[in-house]
């Protein structure tokens, strides 16, 4: 999940490039680089490590080419070094690729049998050294790239530059997005449309098995048979708006104060404000006739996935099943024609998902999806789009992404259970009512900041955290426990809270934080009494709960998060905001990089 960048211009085009690779840096951030072309001739910069290290390199030394591609890379194959960054040269050719070459490694025995000399551990220089020997054979770069696409199996994004070629650049793709963008005598190949954003917003996509061939004033597309084809050519809505922190200290923080006014405007799109009926645009769905939901998803998304389940099961009474996106498609479940195939990814392009997604298709079921970039691939290929609208997140973890992923699951589920006819419109008044309040809920709970911050200073030393909750609380403890390991790396264990004598319950002693989310609900009384094991064997505890049960409990628990009271429907997205505040304080207390974590991207292109 690398991010590329590609540029024919008319002014040098370095700056520019690294300005892009920025806005990609979300994809990996463990090595960079960039090359021109100076007088015909391929030169590069590349550096270990975050894209400032880039910065300083092309202060110092000026690369003057105005054709040029870049790379910010996550490691797959190969340390994260400067050797293994991108581009790749090899002969007459520069690479940057994102994905995988999965047949890399007998192509690399079968080149250096050959007598070939590969500099670097990766999948990608094999694609470089296939165009370069094709070349040296009299192919041209069009040609060579065609051969090079007959021999590479695997996921890729690619972008290709050949020295003494200074009008060409040639991208393909066959997996991970790549979209082109048209300027004035200048053309534009990147990963996506913000990388693009503040130099173009038109652009073409490129379909799976597309290569193109670019210069300066003409494009030509080619699908994965080498038929000349036309791509449409679509106006993005990413604006060119510089993405800043504003005065919070990290994306992170940010993202979390913007959960009042984001999941306001996710819930304006299927909540109508002149009537307050709930209204799902784009959904044309006979409710009646859906016997199963079969929800797949990844990380963050697949856990508000999870509480959809329990909201549809509830509120629609409709069978609804649930995996990680990368085992769903593996398990060779049985498809029945009566199900819908739902997924939710906040980038849209998360590779498990997407495979998912086309795995669905071809079993020709429909497909809905939860997406927050509309013009993402998996956007594009649902039979229907329910969109956040969480705006841009830049922070790696995912916060205001997934409280929006869960306002649409709860209007989805609502409008199911309506047209099952299990929800009456009186039930449904409610709970659309209760949605209603959660701007003003979230406030409340972001005002507790300071408080958050300092029983997560207490959580620093430790070396294991457990989280525990019931029904649409378990998967809150899941995200709390994920949330902090992706950003202190203690590491941490969301269970249902039922499981704890199963198993977690050895690990309990003195030293050991216990995040309890047991919300004043059904369930609370039986979440409690899994709390007073914990205590009776001297856990140190934290009750996220309402006022009430915390005054209960004060000379129980060695602390107490307060939630308002609300509707219970609504309380998994309240939970959502202290587990997410814990592990952002903990974090920042670390000294870690809270938003782009050792190891992590924020958009997964690979499987
Ligand atoms: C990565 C991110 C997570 C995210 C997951 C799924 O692991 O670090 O924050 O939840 O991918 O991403 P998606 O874009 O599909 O929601």
């Amino acid at each position: 999940m690398c991010g590329i960048v590609g540029i024919l211009g008319q002014t040098p085009v370095a700056g520019t490039i690294y300005e892009a690779l920025k806005r990609l840096e979300y994809r990996g951030y463990d090595s960079s680089g960039v090359a021109t072309l100076e007088d015909g001739r391929l030169t590069r910069l590349r550096a270990r490590g975050k894209l400032v290290n880039l910065e300083k390199c092309l202060r110092e030394t000026t690369l003057a080419g105005t054709s040029g591609i870049g790379h910010t890379r996550w490691a797959t194959h190969g340390v994260p070094n400067e050797t293994n960054a991108h581009p790749h040269f090899c002969g007459p050719v520069a690479v940057v690729h994102n994905g995988i070459i999965e047949n890399f490694r007998e192509l690399r025995e079968e080149f250096e049998a050959q007598g070939c000399h590969f500099e670097t551990d990766t999948d990608t220089e094999t694609v470089a050294q296939i165009i370069a020997l094709a070349m040296k054979d009299g192919k041209t770069p069009l040609e060579a790239v065609r051969e090079m696409l007959g021999r590479v199996r695997g996921a890729f994004a690619l972008g290709i530059l050949f020295s003494g070629e200074e009008d060409l650049l040639i991208g393909a793709r066959n997996g991970p997005p790549l979209a082109v963008g048209y300027g004035k005598g200048e053309m534009y190949l990147g990963s996506d449309a913000i990388a693009l954003a503040p130099l173009t917003n038109s652009l073409s996509y490129l379909e799976d098995g597309d290569w193109v061939v670019m210069s300066r004033e003409s494009v030509r597309f080619f699908d994965e048979n080498h038929d000349e084809v036309t791509r449409p050519v679509t106006q993005t809505s990413q604006s060119a708006i510089h993405i800043d922190k504003g005065n919070y200290r990290h994306f992170m923080v940010k993202e979390i104060f913007e959960q009042p006014e984001v999941i306001s405007h996710t819930l304006a799109n299927y909540i109508n404000p002149l009537d307050g009926k709930i209204s799902i645009p784009d959904l044309d769905l006979d409710w009646n006739g859906l016997n199963r939901i079969t929800i797949s998803a990844c990380g963050t998304a697949y856990i508000a996935g999870l509480v959809g389940k329990y909201w549809l099961e509830e509120l629609a009474q409709i069978n609804v099943d649930i995996d990680v996106a990368s085992e769903f498609r593996y398990r060779k479940a049985p498809m029945p024609q009566d199900a819908l195939a739902l997924f939710i990814s906040q980038s849209g392009e998360t590779a498990d998902t997407l495979a998912g997604l086309r795995h669905c298709r071809g079993h020709g079921l429909k497909i809905a999806s939860i997406v927050n970039v509309a013009e993402s691939t998996i956007a594009r290929e649902s039979d229907f789009t329910l969109p956040t609208r969480a705006g841009v997140e830049v922070g790696v973890a995912s916060t205001k992404a997934f409280t929006c992923q869960l306002g649409v699951l709860a209007c989805l589920a609502i409008e199911a259970g309506r047209e099952r006819g299990v929800l009456d419109e009186a039930r449904v008044e409610t709970l659309l009512r209760a949605l209603e309040t959660l701007p003003g809920h979230i406030h409340e709970i972001l005002r507790q900041d300071a408080q958050i911050e300092e029983i997560a200073k207490s959580l620093t030393k430790s070396r294991n955290i457990l989280y525990l909750g019931r029904g649409t609380s378990f998967p809150i403890a899941l995200e709390g426990a994920l949330k902090l390991k992706e950003i202190s790396y203690i590491h941490a264990e969301g269970y249902a809270a039922g499981e704890l004598k199963h198993g977690p319950i050895a690990l309990i002693d003195e030293e050991m934080p216990v995040i309890v989310v047991a919300p004043d609900d059904a369930l609370y009384e039986k979440t409690l009494s899994n709390m007073q094991e914990v205590a009776a064997r001297g856990g140190k505890i934290i009750l996220i709960s309402n006022a009430r049960r915390c005054d209960q409990n004060a000379n129980n628990v060695w602390s107490c998060i307060e939630i308002p009271d609300a509707d219970t429907f609504i309380n998994p997205i309240l939970a959502a905001l202290p587990v997410q505040l814990l592990a952002y304080h903990t974090a920042v207390h670390m000294g870690t990089d809270v938003d782009q974590p050792r190891n992590l991207a924020k958009s997964v292109t690979v499987e």
